[in-house]
């Protein structure tokens, strides 16, 4: 799959731009603040309904202005979509693929897949394990809209929990609502452990061989997911620490406080591991991702690469640059020298000048 084009009006300091890429390698390069992650983001909001920075829809349309428009044409296996994401200071944003209004973000998965890799992604190893959560999150709900739903549904239902809890000290009647949201997040719970578990298993098959030429075949890497409790005692958990939720008035187990085991020559580097081995690692995690991807959808996903390549070292910039050849990648960075050093094909350079853009000496609009 590929993305032919993208239309931005009033999309953050984009007034209007029509951009059309290139099958292969598009660099987008310019200063810092011109708008080169904005970009990105458009591109990945389009095709997933949220923005990979977490941003409101009203941060996003360009100040003073009402509305925002994004439009973008995605060709999978020779079929053009053509997607209209439209969004509002104060109103749900509405969106239609080939013209036809769709009601649910799902709707729009299994159009476009991506893997985005930011600077931050370099971190997700030392970072605490929200963050390595949202890793496994991520990934799981493009390649699973069953998942998606369970999680959204897990989700809400230990906020509802939780609340309860919280309310249960001024209104001890609604004690025996408890159980009833305890049935629910055990239910769903059990489901999402049971995906990640596969999750996991799956990603280790691929993993190591990546993190073996990655490290000069120095280090053998592998996960281990470390559920809060086995799909099968999760009720027993949560009957376990009834009494201790009805204290500290917040849900204490569940998936929700699982975390990922990252192991490199049997030791864990989440502890124990030296800066560039937690980097190293985190690449081969998402390089890991792609490969994922793209054996389960049987196409390549579309990479979004933010920044990354001035926070590695050379021989992780060329083992990167090397490995993403036929797939659609969106480069950002300030300069050309990496890719001019690696002789690296670029396939489409855009300038990217205070929310302008310019390509072979036109300026796009
Ligand atoms: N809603 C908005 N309306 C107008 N401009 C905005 C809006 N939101 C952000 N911006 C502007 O967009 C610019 C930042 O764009 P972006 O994050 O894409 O920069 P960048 O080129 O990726 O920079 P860096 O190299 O530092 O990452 C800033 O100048 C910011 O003021
Ligand atoms: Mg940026």
């Amino acid at each position: 799959m590929f993305i032919e084009s993208l239309q931005l009006k009033n999309y953050r300091n984009y007034k209007s731009l029509e951009i059309e890429f290139d099958q292969g390698t598009n660099i987008l390069y310019g200063n810092n603040a011109q708008g080169k992650t904005n970009v990105l983001e458009a591109v990945y909001l389009c095709g997933t309904t949220k923005s990979h920075r977490g941003s409101k829809d009203r941060e996003i349309i360009a100040f003073e202005e009402e509305e925002s428009h994004i439009r973008m044409k995605v060709n999978r296996d020779g079929l053009s979509y053509k997607i209209d994401m439209h969004l509002k200071r104060n109103k749900a944003k509405g969106v239609a693929i080939n013209g036809i209004p769709i009601h649910k973000a799902s709707e729009l998965f299994g159009i476009v897949n991506f893997v985005f890799f930011s600077p931050e992604d370099l971190n997700i190893i030392k970072n605490g394990p929200a963050e390595r959560r949202r890793f496994l999150d991520f990934e799981l709900c493009q390649l699973d809209k069953i998942y998606l739903t369970n999680l959204s549904t897990y989700n809400h239902v230990i906020h509802q929990r939780n609340k309860l809890l919280k309310d249960l000290a001024f209104r001890p009647e609604l004690m025996d609502t408890l159980e009833i949201w305890d049935l629910q997040a055990v239910d769903y719970g059990k489901k999402i452990i049971k995906k990640r578990k596969e999750f996991i298993a799956d990603l280790n098959e691929i993993i190591k061989e990546i993190h073996s030429s990655l490290t000069g075949g120095q280090e053998e890497m592998q996960l281990f997911y470390e559920p809060c409790t086995e799909e099968e005692n999760l009720e027993a958990e949560f009957i376990r620490n009834r009494e201790k939720d009805l204290k500290v008035r917040t849900t204490s187990t569940g998936p929700h406080r699982d975390d990922l085991c990252v192991s490199v020559n049997g030791i864990d580097i989440r502890k124990y591991g030296s800066q560039g081995q937690q980097r190293t690692a985190a690449l081969s995690l998402k390089l890991s991702e792609i490969f994922l991807v793209e054996k389960k959808i049987k196409d390549s996903p579309v990479l979004l690469l933010d920044d990354v390549l001035s926070e590695l070292d050379r021989n992780r910039q060329n083992y990167l640059l090397d490995s993403i050849h036929n797939i659609q990648t969106l480069v950002t960075c300030t300069g050309l020298d990496d890719f001019i050093s690696h002789q690296f094909e670029m396939n489409k350079v855009f300038h990217v000048v205070k929310g302008t853009i310019e390509s072979n000496g036109k300026v796009l609009q």
